[in-house]
C-alpha cells in the first residue's frame, strides 16, 4: 500500500513538474485559446510544430518541433536547415489546438508593409539566441516594420468577453514608438477607436496613463491609448519601469468593469500587481474584435521593436493564483542568456581590415569621411589608404557583440542608416543619433561561402554587411524588397574575412 502511495505521489510530482502554462490555465478553468512560443512547448502534451523557418537560398521552409513532447525547441534542426543562408521565422504556430497561427502582418491603416503585397517583414530566425533549460533556442526579435498577425481567429474573446494574456519578453529590447503589442486587436487592421483592442504593450511610449520613471513599462493597449493605470493624464505610482532581461508581463480584462496589469522577473520570484481596478473612463464595456497581433499596433503601427519568447491568450479572467503558478512554471523553464553570435570571434582592441570575398586583388570595407565603400588596398598603398580600411574592434556600443571604430577617426564607428553603411559618430543629427548604439553594433556569423565571416546587424538581424555592384556597402538579405536584397550573388557579396588591420 505505501509503495502504491509512493508511486502515485511520484506520478503526481512528475505531472506537476511537467505541466506547461496552458495545462495550468486549463486546469484553472481559463483555457488557452492561443499559445505561441518559438522556444518551448506550452502544454505538456504538445509535440506539434512550434514555428516555421524559411531560408533565403531556395525559399524552402521547414517546421521546428520540440526536442521531446512538451519540451524545448529543437534548435539544431534550424541550425542545419539554415546553414550558410539567411532564415526568417515565417509562421509561429498556435499550440492551443485552435489554429490561431501567426504569420506576416498585412498592411494596415497606419502603415503598409514593405514586402510584396503590403506585408510587414518577419523576424530573423537568429536574432534572439537564448538558452531554455540548458538547451539553445531562438526567440522572435522584431524591429521596425516587422510584425505578425492573424485576423481570422478561433475562440479569442470578442466584445466584452473576458480574457487573460501573458508574454515573456526581453526587457532590455524596446523603444518608445508605437506599438510593441501582443494580444487582441482589430480584424480589419485599422484603428476602430477606443475599446477595440486589449493587448499587452511593452516599451517606453508614455501612454495616456504611464508608470513611474522613464520606462519601459507593461501597459495595456486598449486602442487610442496605452494605459499603465486607469487615470488618463496621470502616472500610476504602482506601475514601475521594468526591464529584467527576461520579463513576464500580464494584462487581463474581466466581463465586469475590472482589469489588471501584472509583471515580474521571468527568471526568478513572483509576480507583482501593478494595477487592478475599474477600466479608464470610456473603456467599458469593451468592443474587442479578436484578431491577434505581435510586435505592432492594431492599425499596423510598426515603429516599435521588442523580443518575444512565449505568450498565451485565454478565455475567462484568470485568477492571480493561477497566474502565479504560470510564473513559477516560466521560472522553472530556465531562461538564460547565451553567446549571441556563432561566427569567428573578434578580439576587442585589435585592429582589423574586412576583406571582401569574390573580388580580384585585395579589397576591403573602407571609408572616406562618412562614406563607406569597397576599396582596393595593398602593401604598396599609402599609409592614408591603409588607415581608411582599418578599424579597431570594440565591445558593441549597445553592450552586445562588437563595434568597429575607424583608426583615423576616433569616436566614429561603422553604422547603418536607411540600410546603408556609414562611418559616423554618435551625435550626427543627420543620421538618427538615438539609434546609433544599436545600429553600430554587429554580430559575426559564419561566412556564407563556408569561410570567413558574415556581419549581422544587431538591430536588424535579418540583414548583413553586403557590398553591391557600385562598391557601396549596405545591410542586406538573401532575397528581399530592396536592390541590396537581391538573392543573386548574395553569398559572395555578404562574406568577408577579418584580417589583421593593414594600418
Ligand atoms: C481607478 O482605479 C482605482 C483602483 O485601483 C479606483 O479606486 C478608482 O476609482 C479608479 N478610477 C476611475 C476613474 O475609475
Ligand atoms: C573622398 O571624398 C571626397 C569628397 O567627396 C572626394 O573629393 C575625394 O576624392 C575622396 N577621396 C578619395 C581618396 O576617394
Amino acid at each position: 500500500m505505501s509503495q502504491l502511495l509512493h508511486a502515485l505521489a511520484a506520478l503526481l510530482t512528475v505531472s506537476l513538474v511537467a505541466a506547461g502554462p496552458c495545462d495550468i490555465y486549463n486546469a484553472g478553468g481559463y483555457p488557452c485559446v492561443a499559445a505561441h512560443s518559438t522556444t518551448r512547448s506550452l502544454l505538456n502534451s504538445y509535440n506539434g510544430p512550434l514555428y516555421q523557418v524559411t531560408r533565403g537560398s531556395d525559399g524552402k521552409s521547414t517546421n521546428i518541433y520540440p526536442l521531446s513532447t512538451g519540451g524545448v525547441a529543437n534548435a539544431a534542426t534550424q541550425d542545419s536547415f539554415c546553414k550558410l543562408t539567411t532564415c526568417l521565422i515565417t509562421v509561429i504556430y498556435d499550440q492551443s489546438g485552435k489554429g490561431n497561427d501567426l504569420s506576416a502582418a498585412p498592411s494596415g491603416g497606419a502603415a503598409s508593409g514593405p514586402v510584396s503585397g503590403g506585408y510587414d517583414f518577419v523576424a530573423s530566425a537568429i536574432g534572439a539566441r537564448v538558452k531554455v533549460g540548458g538547451h539553445e533556442a531562438y526567440g522572435v526579435f522584431t524591429t521596425l516594420a516587422t510584425g505578425y498577425r492573424r485576423d481570422n481567429t478561433n475562440g479569442i474573446a470578442t466584445g466584452n468577453q473576458p480574457e487573460g494574456i501573458y508574454a515573456v519578453v526581453d526587457g532590455t529590447h524596446y523603444n518608445g514608438n508605437c506599438c510593441w503589442d501582443y494580444g487582441n486587436a482589430e480584424t480589419n487592421n485599422r484603428d476602430n477607436g477606443a475599446t477595440h483592442m486589449e493587448a499587452l504593450y511593452f516599451g517606453s511610449a508614455r501612454g495616456t496613463a504611464a508608470g513611474t520613471g522613464n520606462g519601459p513599462w507593461i501597459q495595456a493597449d486598449l486602442e487610442n491609448g496605452l494605459f499603465a493605470g486607469n487615470q488618463s493624464g496621470s502616472v500610476n505610482p504602482n506601475s514601475p519601469s521594468i526591464n529584467y532581461r527576461f520579463t513576464t508581463g500580464i494584462v487581463k480584462g474581466a466581463q465586469s468593469n475590472l482589469w489588471s496589469i501584472r509583471g515580474g522577473n521571468a527568471q526568478s520570484g513572483s509576480l507583482s500587481t501593478f494595477f487592478r481596478g475599474p477600466r479608464p473612463a470610456g473603456y467599458y464595456p469593451m468592443n474587442k474584435e479578436g484578431a491577434i497581433i505581435l510586435g505592432i499596433g492594431g492599425d499596423n503601427s510598426d515603429g516599435a521593436q521588442g523580443t518575444f519568447y512565449e505568450g498565451v491568450m485565454t478565455t475567462g479572467f484568470p485568477s492571480d493564483e493561477v497566474e502565479n503558478q504560470v510564473q513559477a512554471n516560466i521560472v522553472a523553464a530556465g531562461y538564460a542568456t547565451t553567446n549571441e553570435y556563432s561566427g569567428p570571434a573578434l578580439t576587442v582592441g585589435s585592429a582589423v581590415s574586412l576583406q571582401a570575398s569574390g573580388l580580384s586583388g585585395q579589397q576591403y570595407i573602407g571609408h572616406n569621411g562618412s562614406s563607406v565603400s569597397i576599396m582596393p588596398v595593398s602593401s604598396s598603398s599609402s599609409e592614408t589608404q591603409k588607415q581608411d580600411v582599418t578599424f579597431t574592434v570594440r565591445s558593441g556600443n549597445n553592450g552586445h557583440c562588437f563595434s568597429f571604430e575607424a583608426v583615423n577617426s576616433p569616436g566614429s564607428f561603422i553604422r547603418h542608416y536607411a540600410y546603408q553603411l556609414y562611418v559616423d559618430n554618435s551625435d550626427n543629427q543627420q543620421r538618427s543619433p538615438s539609434t546609433f548604439a544599436d545600429d553600430s553594433t554587429f554580430c559575426p556569423e559564419p561566412g556564407f561561402t563556408g569561410s570567413g565571416s558574415a556581419f549581422r546587424s544587431w538591430s536588424y538581424p535579418t540583414r548583413f554587411f553586403r557590398r553591391v555592384s557600385d562598391g557601396d556597402v549596405y545591410i542586406g538579405t538573401q532575397g528581399g524588397p530592396f536592390a541590396w536584397d537581391s538573392a543573386t550573388n548574395f553569398v559572395q557579396q555578404a562574406t568577408f574575412t577579418a584580417r589583421n588591420g593593414l594600418a
